[in-house]
């Protein structure tokens, strides 16, 4: 995202915990070139209040997370901490910046309560969440409605949500991921091990969302913002809902060189949602966003970027090469 806006002119400042993997996407790419970086934590209130008054945003992008299902179940406080309090503070503190005029929360596919239904879920459907992870992004968004039901509406700054399904894409490396646990086998040479082989997820690649998330992002700032604020689905087109079997088997063939994968444990120990589509007309008809990559060129982005990292090629260019490839291809940003 931030390589993406500074093509675009942004400035842009950035809050986060330290880098949480090694290696990892922001050193690889870079990225502190293009950002005024702030390392610090959500969940201090000082230091986010610092850190917004200094930068004075016209738009905050809010992505911090704790990301991870299966880090969910280890540590639930963490997970609610930061993506329930860490999205109140950060809204409690935009509501006190004269300057913003916008804000843009990542959540979830999984913030819908999953009634295991074959319809896609709309924007207007329940929220919910069974792990504490899903349930902490279905919490974030009650978090933000009441937020911008209190305070933000009267204040003229328009307040959205944005909801996508499983990201894939180069320069992901977070445990307990299937692509960078994919990733990370085959650059090993060993076989991938696989808990759920015929769990369906909606898979999309990282440049899809964020292209939704900067039309989005524009429209908050523009004529009749107002009209923008509320939930938004950015789900990937219908050929992407694949069990992960099929992922994995394209990843390998992709990679080549033997890449191969295995089952192992029993699959019921742990409770993760089997179907959740995202229906995404809304934001087709409102915004013209409509996802461009069949999920096999999703993995074949992802695998080109890995390979490239193998090779020890120049990873910022690649990545910027790549953004600049889905702009040309679907130039609504520019
Ligand atoms: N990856 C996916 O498939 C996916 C799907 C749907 C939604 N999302 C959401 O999109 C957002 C970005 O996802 P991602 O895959 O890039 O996640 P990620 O885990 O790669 O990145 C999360 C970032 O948040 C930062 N962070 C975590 N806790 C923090 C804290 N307490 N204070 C400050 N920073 C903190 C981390 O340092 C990291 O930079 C998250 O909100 C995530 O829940 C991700």
């Amino acid at each position: 995202m931030s390589l993406w806006l500074a093509a675009l002119g942004a400035r842009i400042t950035g809050f986060s915990l330290a880098p949480p993997t090694e290696p990892n996407l922001f050193s690889l790419v870079g990225a502190a070139a293009d950002v005024d970086s702030v390392i610090g934590d959500i969940r201090d209130l000082p230091a986010l209040e610092a850190a917004v008054a200094r930068a004075r945003p016209e738009i905050i992008i809010h992505m911090a997370a704790q990301s991870v299902v299966r880090a969910s179940y280890t540590d639930p406080l963490t997970t609610y901490s930061t993506n329930v309090m860490g999205t109140a503070n950060l809204l409690d503190v935009a509501r006190r910046c004269p300057d913003v005029q916008a804000i843009l929360v990542v959540t979830s596919d999984k913030c819908y309560e999953n009634r295991e239904q074959i319809w896609a879920y709309r924007e207007h459907d329940r929220m919910g969440g069974h792990d504490p992870y899903s349930n902490s992004k279905g919490c974030a968004e009650l978090v933000v409605a009441a937020f911008r039901d209190s305070y933000f509406r009267k204040a003229g700054v328009a307040v959205a949500t944005a909801r996508a399904g499983n990201v894939i894409g180069g320069g992901d490396w977070t445990a307990d991921r299937l692509v960078p646990d994919a990733m990370r086998a085959f650059l090993a040479r060993r076989p991938l091990d696989i808990r759920n082989p015929i769990a369906v997820r909606p898979w999309q690649h990282v440049l899809e969302p964020l292209q939704g998330y900067l039309l989005l992002g524009a429209r908050l700032l523009g004529d009749d913002a107002g009209a923008y604020a509320g939930g938004w689905n950015f789900g990937p087109g219908h050929d992407s809902n694949q069990p992960v079997s099929d992922v994995v088997d394209a990843l390998a063939a992709c990679w080549g060189g033997g890449a191969t994968w295995r089952q192992v444990g029993d699959p019921a120990d742990l409770h993760e949602a089997t179907l959740l589509h995202l229906d995404s007309t809304k934001a087709n008809i409102k915004l013209g966003w409509t996802p461009v990559h069949t999920y096999k060129t999703a993995v074949a982005l992802t695998v080109d970027w890995f390979k490239a990292y193998e090779a020890g090629a120049d990873l910022r260019a690649v990545t910027q090469a790549q953004i600049e490839a889905y702009m040309n291809h679907h130039p609504r940003t520019v």
